[in-house]
């Protein structure tokens, strides 16, 4: 019996990885190396400063933790010229038809996001209304595969987590929704998120009598 559904943010009601990409692009670029749409891959659903991490150890750089807060610091900045001026039209496809759908259900709604920026989009997308509890990378200390970020959401909204389905794009937000003994629904390629219930290309493929079948 499905009574909430958790989203993450990221991937799956917007597409905000082609910020961050052109953010750390430029950043490896600053650096002297290059940074690819592939090794981008690897950055989602990873929080901010394991991100910078990757893309260290992509360029083969080693240095110290001031230096690389400055970094991140720098690449926030460039990411949030691009997202403090996105639009409600950037949502993707289905995102909202679906959300107005299970409103109708009495089907509760939670954010579950890495992000710090998480209230910034949710804002400038007119969507923070929706939900009935916000997680974002603020609130939690546990990354994603931890189920941390999810168990707080429905541990918020006051529903047990076997009947929550968490909403993902990143092979570790998967992870992280079976660790809590959550539904799962993958929005990408099977190939990557061949671990959930369900894999969809996308919210435009969901429907609420498919959440009732999961
Ligand atoms: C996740 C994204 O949702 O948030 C990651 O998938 C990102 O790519 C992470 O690194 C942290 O985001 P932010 O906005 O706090 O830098
Ligand atoms: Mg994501």
């Amino acid at each position: 019996m499905i009574k909430a559904c958790i989203f993450d943010l990221d991937g799956v009601i917007v597409d905000t990885a082609r910020y961050h990409f052109i953010a750390w692009k430029a950043l490896a670029e600053e650096l002297g190396f290059e940074f690819t749409e592939k090794d981008n891959e690897r950055l989602k659903g990873v929080s901010r400063m394991r991100s910078l991490d990757i893309l260290l150890e992509i360029g083969g750089i080693e240095m110290e933790q001031e230096k690389k807060e400055e970094l991140a610091t720098r690449k926030n900045e460039h990411y949030r010229s691009f997202i403090t001026q996105m639009k409600p039209d950037e949502i993707l496809p289905g995102a909202t038809e679906f959300i107005k759908e299970l409103k109708q259900h009495s089907i509760k709604i939670a954010l579950g996001s890495a992000s710090k920026n998480a209230m910034t989009i949710l804002d400038r997308l007119q969507l923070t209304d929706w939900f009935d509890a916000i997680i974002d990378g603020t609130k939690v200390s546990q990354a994603k595969p931890d189920p941390e970020v999810f168990l707080k959401g429905a541990e918020e909204l006051e529903i047990a987590p076997e009947n929550c389905v968490v909403f993902e794009d990143a092979e570790a937000g998967v992870e992280a929704a079976l660790a809590g003994n959550m539904k799962c629904v993958g929005i990408g390629s099977p190939q990557v998120l061949g671990q959930a219930n369900l894999v969809i290309s996308g919210l435009h493929e969901m429907n609420f009598e498919k959440l009732a079948n999961l």
